[in-house]
Order: structure tokens, then C-alpha cells, then sequence
């Protein structure tokens, strides 16, 4: 008998060398490289090249992805007028759906040179895209970011005036953990496009759509607006009592459908949380974040729901300096290079459309009702 695997738990969608994930022992690898290692001592340009190349760059190869990534920091115009003429209450990914379908071209064709150039581009473009969003909504004037600079520094850089060596290493580890997650809703989406055929900037498009909701990319907004409503770490238990338990809310940033265990990537935020939390504020959400995780593993460890990585990054973003509605945005900035790893490697050495089916439970046949008579 046909059944429905309802939110497709289990299907195994495609092969992949990218990344590699043990949901029960809270290990994360991308092409054998464990995500710690490569947060300690790689920079994202690395990592990216490791995604798009299979291997980690020597200093050459290095050299020359960044002088071409660095070429497309600048947009083209057409990309910043767009984003300028947004109303700037917009919210930030409907602001970045537009920039990248406003490059997409419908005559892509799709090999292994042309994607390796494309996904350099693609980086490039994404840093000018991201940090213009966020001078957008604050009112600034939109500018190139400036090429002399590495990926993490350009991009703080073109969004603030006073950046520090520590800010500038949590933004390069935050990209670096978030960059990708093997199949998850908005890579899924974005293979689902890819299999169609249709061009890279329309397949992160899509992803993007699928990015914006609270239980996918929207969870390190909704987790920081917990702390907000809970305000003091002495709230907190009476807060989860109320809320959690009473009133069967979901506890955001918990929870994850591949890890039973502690999502590594949400250790590391945590680790870097604590390090770089300074205003008295921050400390407290810290503490208040703290407290909670304590409330929420003991009372649902036991169900393999545990912290997952949007937990702790919504503090880092901020102590870094960005609002909440950057967050999932910011997210989404580095994950771009993810989705553009598997749909390339889905149509080069896979390509099959993905076209899955459903099963009908309306009517039987039914006479046609004419219009006078229903
Ligand atoms: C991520 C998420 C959607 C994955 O869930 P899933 O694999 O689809 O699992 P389900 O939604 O079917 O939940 C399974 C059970 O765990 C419970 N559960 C899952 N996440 C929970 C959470 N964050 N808080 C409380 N209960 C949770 C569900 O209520 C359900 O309980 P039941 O079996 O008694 O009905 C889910 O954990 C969630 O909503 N988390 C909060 C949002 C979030 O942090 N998302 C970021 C993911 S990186």
C-alpha cells in the first residue's frame, strides 16, 4: 500500500560528499572536516572553497578564489537601486529574494566550470547584497563593500563604523557554522528548482522563501525574543512553567529533526557568546539563555530535544551589533554558499527532476453540476 511520509522524515533525497551529520552523537563534518576544526582555524573563504572545490585551498589556489570573489563585491547597479527603492519597513529577506531574482538569468547552463566561477560570484555579490540591506534599513546611503578587505571584515566594514579584531572572528566563525546543513527545508527547495534545470539565482530564490519561517531560519529570532519577554534570569522558571508547560508552547532553538543530542554548531555559538558578551544587557540575556536551556534539557533531554544552533547565535549577532531582524538574514548570507554547493552538485552528477507524488483522498467521480442548477 502507498504511504505518505508526511515532512519527508527519512527520505533520503540525494548522495552527497558535502556534509556529513550524526544526529545522534552531535557530530557535524563538511567533506570529513569537522566543523570545530574548521571554525578554529580556517577563515570562511576557505571553507567555501572546500565546499565548491572538495578540497581546502594551498595559498595559490586561495589567492586567486579571493581576487575573484573580491571582484564581485561590487553589484551591479541595477541590484542597489532595487534595494534602495524597497520601502524600507520591508523585511530584510524579502529584500534579499529580491536582489538575487533580480539577477537570475533564464538561459543557464549548468557544468562544472561555469558553476565553480558562478559560486564565486555569487559570494562576492551576496556580501554587497547583505551588508546594503542592512545600511537600507538603518538609512545609510548604499555602498560597494571595499575589496581590500577578507569576507567577514569587508562585510562589518560596509555595516558599521567601529569594528574590532574579536567581532570580525565571530562573524567569520558564525559564517562558517552556518554555511551548510546537508538537506534541510531550504536546500531542499532549492534542489527542487535546481532539478528543473532553472538558473542558480532562482534556485536561492526559492530557498530563501523557505528560509523565512520561525520553525527553519526564523528560530534565532523567535529564540532571542524569548529572553526579551522573560527579561531577568530569576523569571525564568516561572516563565517556562507558564508558557512551556502550561501552555504547550514550543521552547524556540530547541529541537531539531536530525539531532537527538546537542547540536555542535550550538556549543560553538555559545562558546563565543561567552567570550564576547560585554554590555551589562547582553550578560543578562546570557545568563537568562543559561538558566533556560538548563529548564529545557532537563525537562526534554530525555526526548532527544536539545538546544540546536539558533539557540545561542541570535546573542552573538547582536553583541556583534546587528538587530534582531538581521538574524535570520545573516543566516541565510552564509547558507547561500550551502545551497549553491548541492545544487550544483546535484545537477552535475545527478541530475534527475524531482517529482514526487500525492495521494488523492477527495471524491469518487462526480456528475457535473451546471451553474443554474448548483
Ligand atoms: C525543529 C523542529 C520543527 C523539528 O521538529 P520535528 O522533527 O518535526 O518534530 P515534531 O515537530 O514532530 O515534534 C516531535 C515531538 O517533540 C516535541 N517538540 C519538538 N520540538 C519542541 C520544542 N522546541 N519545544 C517543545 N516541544 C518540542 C513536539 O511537541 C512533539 O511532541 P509529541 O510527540 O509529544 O507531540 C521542532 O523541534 C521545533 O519546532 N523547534 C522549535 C523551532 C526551532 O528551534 N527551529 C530551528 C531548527 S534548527
Amino acid at each position: 500500500m502507498d504511504t505518505v511520509n508526511l515532512g519527508l522524515e527519512d527520505v533520503f533525497i540525494k548522495y552527497t560528499k558535502l556534509t556529513y551529520i550524526d544526529g545522534n552523537k552531535g557530530i557535524l563534518r563538511y567533506r570529513g572536516y569537522d566543523v570545530n576544526d574548521l571554525v578554529k582555524n580556517c577563515t570562511f573563504e576557505e571553507v567555501s572553497y572546500l565546499m565548491i572545490y572538495g578540497e581546502l585551498p594551498n595559498s595559490g589556489q586561495l589567492k586567486s578564489f579571493v581576487d575573484d570573489l573580491r571582484d564581485h563585491y561590487k553589484l551591479p547597479e541595477h541590484v542597489l537601486d532595487l534595494i534602495a527603492a524597497l520601502p524600507r519597513e520591508s523585511d530584510t529577506l524579502t529584500m534579499m529574494e529580491t536582489a538575487f531574482a533580480s539577477m537570475s538569468s533564464g538561459d543557464y547552463k549548468w557544468n562544472q566550470e561555469d558553476d565553480r566561477k558562478q559560486a564565486a560570484k555569487i559570494m562576492g555579490e551576496d556580501l554587497g547584497i547583505i551588508s546594503n540591506i542592512y545600511r537600507h534599513k538603518i538609512g545609510l546611503e548604499l555602498k560597494n563593500p571595499d575589496r581590500k578587505y577578507g569576507y567577514a571584515e569587508a562585510f562589518l566594514r560596509n555595516c558599521f563604523d567601529n569594528i574590532t579584531q574579536e567581532k570580525i572572528d565571530a562573524m567569520n566563525s558564525a559564517l562558517i557554522i552556518y554555511i551548510d546543513h546537508e538537506v534541510p527545508a531550504s536546500t531542499t527547495t532549492a534542489l527542487v528548482a535546481s532539478s528543473t534545470l532553472s538558473d542558480m539565482y532562482s534556485c536561492i530564490t526559492a530557498a530563501i522563501a523557505a528560509l523565512k519561517g520561525p520553525l527553519h531560519g526564523g528560530a534565532a529570532e523567535a529564540a532571542y525574543h524569548q529572553l526579551i519577554e522573560i527579561g531577568k534570569p530569576e523569571n525564568v522558571e516561572n516563565w517556562f512553567n507558564e508558557n512551556i508547560l502550561k501552555n504547550n508552547k514550543r521552547l524556540m532553538g530547541f529541537g531539531h529533526r536530525v539531532y537527538k543530542t546537542y547540536d555542535p554548531r550550538m556549543k560553538i555559538f555559545k562558546g563565543i557568546a561567552e567570550k564576547l558578551v560585554e554590555t551589562e544587557e547582553q550578560k543578562k540575556n546570557l545568563e537568562i539563555a543559561k538558566n533556560l536551556e538548563e529548564m529545557g534539557v532537563k525537562t526534554y533531554g530525555s526526548k532527544g530535544i536539545y538546544p540546536n544552533t539558533d539557540y545561542y547565535s541570535g546573542l552573538v549577532f547582536n553583541e556583534i551589533g546587528f538587530p534582531i531582524y538581521m538574524f535570520t538574514t545573516l543566516f541565510g548570507f552564509s547558507r547561500v554558499l550551502g545551497w549553491v554547493a548541492h545544487i550544483s552538485e546535484y545537477v552535475e552528477e545527478e541530475e534527475r527532476l524531482i517529482r514526487p507524488r500525492a495521494i488523492y483522498t477527495g471524491f469518487d467521480k462526480r456528475d457535473f453540476i451546471p451553474l443554474a442548477d448548483r
